[in-house]
């Protein structure tokens, strides 16, 4: 989309709710102290003296734009006791290269907006690298051309927002960068798919490539461990005892010419995250014994297909099997209508 309607639309967006009284009300709910309550918006030279520095919790919905002429010294200066806000931040079309002058924040309490760092073209990463709550209905970082990493190691406990709204169902981190060499680390998946309210399908990009050495249990497929990188490939041969004890895969599982008849071998398998372009999460195929294709303990399935489990030429009547279809849905909160598929249907077209 282009640059100039992106920023127009966000903009009408927030200027027509923020200075409803929502915020206000929110801020009063939260019990913010109008000595550490920000309520300029934007930051700027005529603005930064008005800023609560010596506060820890600030209240604010702050945005950092185009008409900021601040140094990134001066905000690192300005966000130096800053470890809670509550409100929400918006940094948009700056000329910074790294959104660490906000290193020192641990904790964002956001009422209806979505935290957005967007059109930030020289920005090489985000840099919270202390932020390990949120709790809002979503976290974008898109369109910065030259993103190569978000740099936010920490981020974790990723919560609903006190008081969301109705249809508010979970917490959406949509990651993406124009730059081919943007990449998420292992360990920021593993917290972001851990979280309980979650969605990360529209986060795309690749991972880094993986320290090994940062992690005790991580291995690379075809090496089997707790924490696999990789495709976890189970054909006629594999050993299943080998596999009982992934329970979480960077990668795809593929289950192809075996004679299971269940899942129960893949025990402990909570979460599978994909990145490879257009692969499914879970591809099921050539099992002409399955019968049962519930999973004991998965959780979560990504992938960067929107089909992300497909089974396919297994047993002929799982096809006709609607209710476990659904019920592997549902185990998994997938809400879209794409996924699972068998046999190239999804659940409500068998
Ligand atoms: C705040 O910043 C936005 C864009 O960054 C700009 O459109 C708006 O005019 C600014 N508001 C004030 C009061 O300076
Ligand atoms: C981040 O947290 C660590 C550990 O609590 C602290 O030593 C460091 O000063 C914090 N960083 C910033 C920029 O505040
Ligand atoms: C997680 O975040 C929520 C909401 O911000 C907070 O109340 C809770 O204390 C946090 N938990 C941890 C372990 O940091
Ligand atoms: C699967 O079952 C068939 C028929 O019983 C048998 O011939 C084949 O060897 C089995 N394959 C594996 C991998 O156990
Ligand atoms: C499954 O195995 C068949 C036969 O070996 C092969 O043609 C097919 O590509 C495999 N499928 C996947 C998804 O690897
Ligand atoms: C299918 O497998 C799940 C867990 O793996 C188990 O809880 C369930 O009872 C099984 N269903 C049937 C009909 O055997």
């Amino acid at each position: 989309m282009n640059e100039k309607i992106v920023l127009v639309l966000l903009l009408a967006a927030r200027t027509f709710s923020t200075f409803s009284t929502d915020l206000s009300e929110f801020f009063e709910k939260k019990h913010c102290d109008p000595k550490c309550t920000f309520d300029s918006r934007n930051l700027s030279s005529k603005t930064i003296d008005l800023f609560p520095k010596t506060c820890s919790t600030v209240c604010s919905d702050l945005q950092i734009g185009e008409d900021c002429d601040l140094t990134e010294a001066q905000l690192t200066s300005a966000f130096l006791n800053m470890k809670r806000l509550i409100g929400n931040i918006f940094v948009v079309s700056t000329k910074f290269r790294s959104g660490s002058f906000l290193a020192g924040l641990e904790s964002i309490e956001c009422n209806n907006f979505d935290v957005m760092w967007v059109l930030n073209n020289q920005m090489l990463e985000i840099g919270l690298t202390n932020l390990t709550s949120i709790s809002c209905v979503g976290f974008q970082v898109t369109e910065n051309k030259k993103l190569v990493r978000l740099n936010m190691p920490n981020l974790k406990n990723i919560t609903m927002p006190e008081f969301p709204k109705p249809n508010d169902k979970n917490t959406k981190l949509k990651f993406h960068s124009e730059s081919s060499d943007f990449c998420i680390t292992i360990e920021e998946m593993e917290n972001f798919i851990t979280a309980n309210v979650i969605n990360v399908d529209e986060t795309s990009g690749k991972y880094c490539a993986p320290v090994t050495t940062n992690e005790k249990n991580l291995c690379m497929s075809p090496s089997l461990c707790q924490k696999v990188f990789g495709d976890v490939e189970v054909g006629p041969n594999t050993n299943l005892d080998s596999i009982k004890m992934i329970e979480i895969i960077f990668g795809s599982l593929i289950i192809n010419g075996t004679n299971v008849t269940d899942f129960n071998f893949l025990e402990n398998l909570k979460y599978v995250a994909s990145f490879t372009a257009d692969k499914s999460g879970i591809i099921v195929e050539n099992n002409p014994n399955l019968q049962n294709i519930s999973f004991p303990k998965l959780k979560r399935v990504r992938a960067s297909n929107p089909a992300t489990i497909v089974f396919d030429k297994n047993n002929k009547y799982l096809s006709l099997d609607v209710d476990s279809c659904n019920g592997l849905k549902n185990a998994l909160g997938i809400t879209t209508d794409w996924s699972p598929t068998i046999d190239g249907n999804d659940c409500c077209k068998q």
